[in-house]
C-alpha cells in the first residue's frame, strides 16, 4: 500500500476524486474519465481530503441541481484553504458545458472546464491547468471522444459491480420546451455497432453480469450496424443477447415516441431483456404534452403500455413527470393524477418544473405559482408513492432471480437487485456478489425488499419479522 504518507515517496499514485451529479450518463462518463485518468498514473479516492485532483461531473437539468455544484465548490474552496493544499479542482458535465467560461468568473477556485464531449483531451488539458492556465473547453469537436478513452481494467470494472452502463447514444435532437439537454449534450448521436459490442463484450469478460444500454434518447438509437445499414435499438439488443454470460439486459431513457414495435416485440423474444422499463411522460394532460412539444398524448401512451404488457405480461413501469409547467391548470394536473391512476407506476421520479435559461418555456408568460407547484408535486408524489408502494407489495411471495450486487451492512447479507430495479436484501445466501440467485420475496419494507433463497422457502417462509433480513439493515440501501 502505498497510501498517506504525501510527501514521502515521489513515485506515489496521484489520487482522483469524481463526484457525479445528475443521470447514468454523467456516471458512465464519470468512470470513462477515471478510466482515462488512471492511464496518466490517478488513482481513486473516495475521500475528497486527500486528491490531488477533484471533477465535479455536473447536471444542468433543473435550477436546484445547478447550483449544487456551487455549494460543493465553496466546500472544496475552504477545505484547500484550511488544508493549504493545491488540490487541482475541474468542473465537467453539462454545467460545464452549458455555463463555461461563467463558472470560472463565479467560482475562481476552479481550475479547469471541460464540457462532456471532451473528456479524451483531458491529460492535455490538465497538463495546461498544471502550467498555470485556467483551461475552458466546451468545443464539440469532430473526433469521436470514444475512440480515444481508454477501456476500463478488470480492476476497475470488479470495482464497479457486476452491473454496468454503456453509453450507445448521446445528445438529443426532441427540444422538449423545458429542457437543456439538447443543448448541453448536443444532437443525437448513436455509437457503432460494432464498437458497442467490443465493449459489452470485454465488460462480460471482465464480471460483468448486467448491461444497462444507455441514452439521453436511448430508443433512438440508429448506430451503424456492421452491414453498413442504420441498426436500431431493438436489433442492437438481439446480437447483445448473444453474448455468453451476459444475464441481463436494460435500456435507458426512452422516449414515448421511439417505442416502436420491434423494441416491444424484444421484450416478448429476448429472455434477458428485463421486463421493466423507464418511459418519461411528464403530464397526463393532452394540452400541456403539446406545449411541451412531446409530440404525442395520453391516449399515445397508454396504447405503448397496453402492448407492452401484451408483450410481457409481468412489465411494470416507472416514469418521470413535471408539475407546474407554464400554464398548466388544476385540470391538467387532475389528467396527470388520472394517468397515473389507470397506469399503476412500479416506481417514478417526480419535479416542479424549473424554467431554465435559454429554453422556451422559460419566457413563457403563465408561470405557475411556486406554492401551487409545491402543493401539486407533494400530491402527486403521495399517489407515486402509493403506486410503488402497492407494486412492492405485490411482489410478496413472488420468485424470480436477482442479480447480488454488494455486501449488506450485517455480516453474511447480500444486496441484490430484482427485475425491476427494486433492491432486495438476502441472509446468508448460497451464493456470491456477481451471481443470479432465485429468491422469494418475505418482507416489504419501504427502500428494500427481502428475500430468501427459492429452495428454502418451504421452511422459512413465515419468519418472524424481527429475524428477516429487513428487520433492521434498510439503511444498507443508502450505504
Ligand atoms: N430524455 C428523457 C429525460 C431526460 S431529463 C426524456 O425524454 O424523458 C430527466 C427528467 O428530468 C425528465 O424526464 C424530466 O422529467 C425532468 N426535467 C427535465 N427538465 C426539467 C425542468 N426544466 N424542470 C423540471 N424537470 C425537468
Ligand atoms: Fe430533454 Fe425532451 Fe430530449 Fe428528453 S426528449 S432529453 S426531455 S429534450
Ligand atoms: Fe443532467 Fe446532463 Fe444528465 S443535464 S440529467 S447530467 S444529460
Amino acid at each position: 500500500m502505498i497510501d498517506g504518507d504525501r510527501t514521502g515517496n515521489m513515485h506515489e499514485p496521484r489520487k482522483l476524486y469524481v463526484k457525479s451529479f445528475g443521470c447514468q450518463m454523467n456516471v458512465y462518463d464519470s468512470h470513462r474519465m477515471a478510466d482515462t485518468l488512471a492511464r496518466e498514473g490517478f488513482v481513486e479516492t473516495q475521500d475528497p481530503a486527500e486528491a490531488d485532483l477533484v471533477i465535479l461531473n455536473t447536471c444542468h437539468i433543473r435550477e436546484k441541481a445547478a447550483e449544487k455544484v456551487y455549494s460543493e465548490l465553496g466546500r472544496l474552496r475552504k477545505q484547500k484553504q484550511e488544508a493549504g493544499s493545491d488540490t487541482m479542482i475541474a468542473v465537467a458535465g453539462c454545467v460545464a458545458q452549458a455555463e463555461g467560461a461563467e463558472i470560472m468568473r463565479r467560482a475562481p477556485v476552479v481550475d479547469l472546464v471541460v464540457g462532456p464531449q471532451s473528456y479524451h483531451r483531458l491529460p492535455e488539458l490538465l497538463a495546461e491547468a498544471r502550467a498555470g492556465k485556467r483551461v475552458v473547453d466546451t468545443e464539440f469537436p469532430a473526433e469521436d471522444k470514444f475512440d480515444h478513452l481508454p477501456a476500463p481494467t478488470r480492476a476497475a470494472t470488479r470495482s464497479r459491480g457486476p452491473a454496468a452502463f454503456v453509453t450507445v447514444q448521446e445528445g438529443c435532437d426532441k427540444f422538449c420546451t423545458f429542457c437543456v439537454v439538447p443543448y448541453t449534450r448536443g444532437a443525437e448521436v448513436s455509437r457503432p455497432v460494432a464498437k458497442i459490442m467490443d465493449e459489452a463484450a470485454r465488460l462480460v469478460d471482465q464480471g460483468v453480469r448486467e448491461i444497462s444500454l444507455i441514452g439521453q434518447n436511448v430508443n433512438a438509437f440508429h448506430g451503424a450496424g456492421p452491414d453498413g445499414t442504420s441498426w436500431s435499438l431493438a436489433r442492437l439488443m438481439e446480437r447483445m443477447a448473444g453474448i455468453k454470460g451476459l444475464a441481463r439486459l436494460r435500456y435507458t431513457t426512452s422516449h414515448p415516441r421511439d417505442m416502436d414495435d420491434d423494441l416491444i416485440a424484444a421484450h416478448r423474444d429476448l429472455p434477458q431483456l428485463m421486463p421493466y422499463l423507464h418511459l418519461p411522460v411528464q403530464s397526463g394532460s393532452d394540452r400541456i404534452l403539446a406545449a411541451m412539444n412531446r409530440k404525442h398524448g395520453r391516449d399515445d401512451f397508454f396504447a405503448i403500455i397496453e402492448k407492452m404488457r401484451q408483450a410481457r405480461p409481468d412489465m411494470a413501469l416507472s416514469s418521470d413527470f413535471i408539475v407546474g409547467f407554464p400554464g398548466e391548470s388544476e385540470q391538467d394536473f387532475e389528467d396527470t393524477l388520472d394517468l397515473v391512476r389507470k397506469v399503476g407506476f412500479a416506481s417514478a421520479y417526480s419535479f416542479k418544473y424549473s424554467p431554465r435559461p435559454g429554453t422556451p418555456a422559460a419566457d413563457h408568460a403563465a408561470q405557475v405559482p411556486e406554492e401551487a407547484k409545491a402543493e401539486r408535486l407533494a400530491e402527486l408524489q403521495r399517489l407515486l408513492e402509493a403506486s410503488k408502494a402497492a407494486f412492492d407489495e405485490s411482489c410478496r411471495g413472488r420468485t424470480f432471480d436477482i442479480l447480488l450486487e454488494k455486501p449488506g451492512r450485517q455480516a453474511g447479507q447480500l444486496i441484490g437487485r430484482s427485475p425491476y430495479l427494486q433492491s432486495v436484501v438476502v441472509n446468508d445466501p448460497p451464493a456470491a456478489i456477481g451471481d443470479l440467485l432465485t429468491v422469494t420475496i418475505t418482507d416489504v419494507g419501504p427502500n428494500s425488499l427481502a428475500g430468501i433463497p427459492a429452495e428454502a422457502n418451504d421452511t422459512s417462509v413465515s419468519q418472524s419479522p424481527a429475524s428477516s433480513a429487513l428487520s433492521r439493515p434498510l439503511a444498507a440501501m443508502e450505504a
